[in-house]
C-alpha cells in the first residue's frame, strides 16, 4: 500500500495491488467503529453504495459477521440512491441489490435500513426526500460515507452540472451513466432515465468518505477528481473540500494519477526500463518531434534533466528507445521461423506453435486481435479459440425473436418444445424478466453462431473452436459473477489439452466484477494450477485489450502491424456479430459500433508510432507479454 499525498493531489489516495487488498483497510475501520460503539451503547450511521464497486467490501463485512461474531445490531444504513420507477423486488433495483448483498446476511434490523423509495410518487417525492434528509439527522448523522465513481464522476447519481449544496432529489441520469447500466438491464432502451440520490451537500455531510474505484476503466475520471481542479463538471471533485475523505484505488484505477503516470514529474523515480522508454516516447508527442530528433534542450526543458544527464547524451538515449520500441513491431506474431530472433518479440522455435486465445465472450478477440488471428493461421500455427462464456446475457430480445420467427417460417419439425418454451416466454415477457433456461441457450447458439462466421473469416475452422460456457457467467448476472471451483476444473483441463506455446488471453486490470475481470481471475488461477506441466516452461502468455483500451507505448512488448486489406477482412470478422450491433442505426455513430471502434483504436495505435518517427503502417494490434503472478 503507498499512503500518497503529493504536490499533484488535491485528496488524499491509498493505492493498494487490487480490490481485495484496498478493502481490508476499509472494512477495519467500519468493523472497530462498530465494536466501540457497541460497548458504549451506541448506534453506528453507514451511508452505503450499491453497484458493482462496494461488493468486496460487503463480503469483507459479512465475513466478519459469520466468522468473527461481529454484529451490526447498532448499525443504522442509509443508501446513497435507486432508480426511479422501480419496485423493490425488480431485480436491478437497489432495494433488491443491497438485500442480496449485504442485508440478508448480516443482522441489522429491518427498521434500521433506509433507501430511497423508487416508487415514490410524483405528488410526495420532494416530501419523500427531504423526510430522508431529515432521518439521517435524526439517526445522528452519517459516520463513515461508502462510495463508487461513476465515468461521468458522479457520486451517488449526482451527474455532471449537480452543486455543492444539492440535497436528496429525483435526477435525470447521464447518457454515458444510462449506457454503463445497458448491460445489467439488457439494453439502453431498459435503463430507467431517472433515480433518487442523497445530494452532494448530503455526502460532504458525512463525517469520513471512503471512495473507492477498481480497473482502468476509471483511471481517467479519478484522475481529474485527484488532480484537477474543482469543478462541478466531475462532481467527485467536489470531495477536494471534505477535510476526511480518502479515495482507496487499485493500481489499474490509479495509474492515471501524475506521481504513476510521470513519476519523474513528481520525484527522483528509479530509471526502469519501461519508464525510460515510457519518458522518452511522452517527450516525443509532447514536443511533437520523432524519437531521432530530440535534444538534450527538449529533455532540460521537461522535466527530464537527471534521464538525459543520467542516460544521454540525447542523441545516444534517442537511438536506444527508438530501437527498442522498432523491435516490438512484427508481421510474424508466432515468431519468424529460421531468423536470429534476439531481437524479437517472439522465439523463432518452435518454427509452428500451437496457440491458443482465450476469449471472456464472443467479439472480444475479433475485435482487439482479429488481424493477428488471421496472420498466425495463414503463417501455419494451430490456433484454437476457445469463448470462456456464451454471452448469452448480452443477446437482446429482438434478436431473439428475429431467430424464433425464422425457424417459426421453417416449419422445423417436430417443433421442438425448446422452440416453443422460449416462444411463449418472449411473448409473456416483461420488460425486467431473467430469461428462461430455453431463451439463455437461444441466444448462446445466436452468440455461438456469429462467433463462427466472424472465425470463418480469420481462417479458423469450427473443430478449432470451443465454446466453455463457464457457469460464474451461467448462473450469474452483470456485476453479480461469483466464481467457483468448477470454473477452475472446466478451463484448466482446455489448455491442458492443448498445450499451447502462446495464450493470447484478455481481462488484466480489467474492472474486477466486469465479465473480462472474472475470465481472468479464472485464468489466473487455471494456469497457476499447470504451473508444474513440463510444457508450461515453454509456454507464453500474451495480454490483449479490450475496448478502446489500448497499452501505453511503454507497456507494449508486441505490435502487429496489418495491411488494408487485413484491416477490411478484420472488419469484415468483427462485422459478423449482429446482436452486438446497436439496435437503432446511426450512420453517423459508426465508429461506436464494435468494427468502427476496433478500427479507430488499430489506425490510431499506428498513428502513434509514425509520431515517434517509426514506419507508418495502416493499423497496429498491441499485446503486453506477461509472466504468471507478475503484475505489469
Ligand atoms: C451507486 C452509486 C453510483 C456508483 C457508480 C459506480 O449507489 O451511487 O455512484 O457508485 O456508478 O458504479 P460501479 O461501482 O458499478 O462502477
Amino acid at each position: 500500500m503507498k499512503h500518497v499525498t503529493n504536490s499533484f493531489e488535491r485528496i488524499p489516495t491509498e493505492v493498494y495491488k487490487n480490490s481485495l487488498e484496498a478493502i481490508t483497510s476499509i472494512a477495519k475501520v467500519i468493523v472497530d467503529l462498530i465494536r466501540e460503539r457497541q460497548s458504549n451503547g451506541k448506534n453506528v450511521v453507514l451511508g452505503l453504495a450499491t453497484g458493482s464497486t462496494p461488493v468486496p467490501l460487503y463480503k469483507e463485512l459479512i465475513r466478519y459477521h459469520s466468522e468473527e461474531d461481529l454484529s451490526f445490531h447498532n448499525v443504522i444504513t442509509f443508501n446513497l440512491d435507486e432508480y426511479y420507477g422501480l419496485s423493490k423486488e425488480h431485480p436491478e433495483s437497489y432495494h433488491r441489490f443491497m438485500q442480496d448483498q449485504l442485508f440478508d446476511h448480516v443482522d441489522i434490523p429491518d427498521d434500521q435500513i433506509h433507501i430511497p423509495n423508487g416508487m415514490s410518487q410524483k405528488q410526495t417525492v420532494f416530501q419523500d426526500c427531504k423526510d430522508y434528509e431529515d432521518a439521517i439527522v435524526e439517526a445522528g448523522g452519517i459516520d463513515i460515507q461508502i462510495l463508487g465513481i461513476g465515468r461521468t464522476g458522479h457520486i451517488g447519481f449526482n451527474e455532471p452540472g449537480s452543486t455543492i449544496n444539492s440535497r436528496t432529489r429525483r435526477v435525470t441520469l447521464d447518457s454515458l451513466t444510462i449506457k454503463d447500466a445497458a448491460r445489467d438491464f439488457l439494453g439502453e432502451m431498459n435503463v430507467p432515465k431517472y433515480a433518487i440520490t442523497m445530494g452532494i451537500g448530503t455526502i460532504m455531510d458525512a463525517r469520513k468518505v471512503f471512495l473507492m474505484a477498481w480497473g482502468q476503466s476509471k483511471a481517467e475520471v479519478v484522475k481529474k477528481a485527484v488532480e484537477e481542479e474543482l469543478s462541478d463538471t466531475i462532481p467527485a471533485s467536489f470531495l477536494q473540500q471534505h477535510d476526511n475523505v480518502t479515495f482507496i484505488l487499485d493500481n489499474a484505477a490509479a495509474s492515471e494519477l501524475t506521481y504513476l503516470k510521470f513519476p519523474w514529474l513528481a520525484g527522483f523515480p528509479e530509471w526502469t526500463p519501461e519508464l525510460v522508454c515510457k519518458a522518452v516516447s511522452n517527450l516525443s508527442l509532447l514536443t511533437g518531434k520523432p524519437i531521432l530528433k530530440l535534444i538534450d534542450k527538449d529533455y532540460l526543458e521537461n522535466g527530464l534533466s537527471d534521464l538525459v544527464t543520467e542516460l544521454g547524451p540525447s542523441y545516444q538515449l534517442n537511438i536506444r528507445i527508438f530501437n527498442e520500441i522498432q523491435h516490438t513491431i512484427t508481421g510474424w506474431p508466432g515468431g519468424k521461423p529460421n531468423v536470429d530472433d534476439s531481437h524479437r518479440p517472439e522465439r523463432a522455435e518452435p518454427a509452428l506453435k500451437r496457440v491458443l486465445v482465450l476469449s471472456p465472450e464472443p467479439l472480444e478477440d475479433v475485435s482487439a486481435m482479429g488481424g493477428t488471428l488471421s496472420r498466425l493461421v495463414s503463417q501455419g500455427h494451430d490456433v484454437s479459440v476457445i469463448y470462456m462464456t456464451s454471452g448469452n446475457l448480452a443477446v437482446p430480445d429482438i434478436e431473439a425473436r428475429w431467430t424464433l420467427n425464422l425457424l417459426g417460417q421453417l416449419k422445423v419439425e417436430p417443433v421442438n418444445s425448446f422452440i416453443e418454451d422460449a416462444n411463449a416466454f418472449l411473448i409473456e415477457k416483461c420488460e425486467f424478466d431473467e430469461d428462461i433456461q430455453a431463451l439463455r441457450e437461444l441466444k448462446a447458439l445466436i452468440r455461438r453462431n456469429e462467433a463462427l462466421a466472424s472465425l470463418e473469416i480469420c481462417g479458423i475452422g469450427k473443430g478449432k473452436v470451443k465454446f466453455l460456457h463457464l457457469p460464474f457467467y451461467e448462473k450469474g448476472r452483470y456485476r453479480r459473477f461469483n466464481i467457483t471451483q468448477e470454473d477452475l476444473s472446466l478451463l484448466a483441463p482446455e489448455i491442458k489439452k492443448i498445450q499451447p506455446h502462446q495464450i493470447f488471453v484478455t481481462g488484466y486490470k480489467s474492472e474486477p466484477s466486469s465479465v473480462e475481470g472474472k475470465a481472468f481471475s479464472v485464468f489466473e488461477k487455471a494456469i497457476e494450477s499447470l504451473l508444474d506441466e513440463s510444457w508450461m516452461k515453454d509456454c507464453w502468455v500474451w495480454l490483449y485489450r479490450g475496448g478502446d483500451n489500448e497499452w501505453n507505448i511503454s507497456e507494449i512488448d508486441m505490435a502487429v502491424p496489418c495491411s488494408p486489406d487485413e484491416l477490411s477482412r478484420k472488419n469484415h470478422a468483427v462485422y459478423q456479430h449482429r446482436s452486438q450491433r446497436s439496435q437503432t442505426p446511426n450512420i453517423e455513430q459508426n465508429h461506436l459500433e464494435a468494427w468502427g471502434q476496433a478500427m479507430v483504436r488499430n489506425r490510431k495505435t499506428a498513428k502513434l508510432y509514425d509520431e515517434l518517427g517509426l514506419a507508418e503502417y495502416e493499423s497496429i494490434e498491441c499485446f503486453a507479454r506477461w509472466q504468471p503472478g507478475q503484475a505489469k
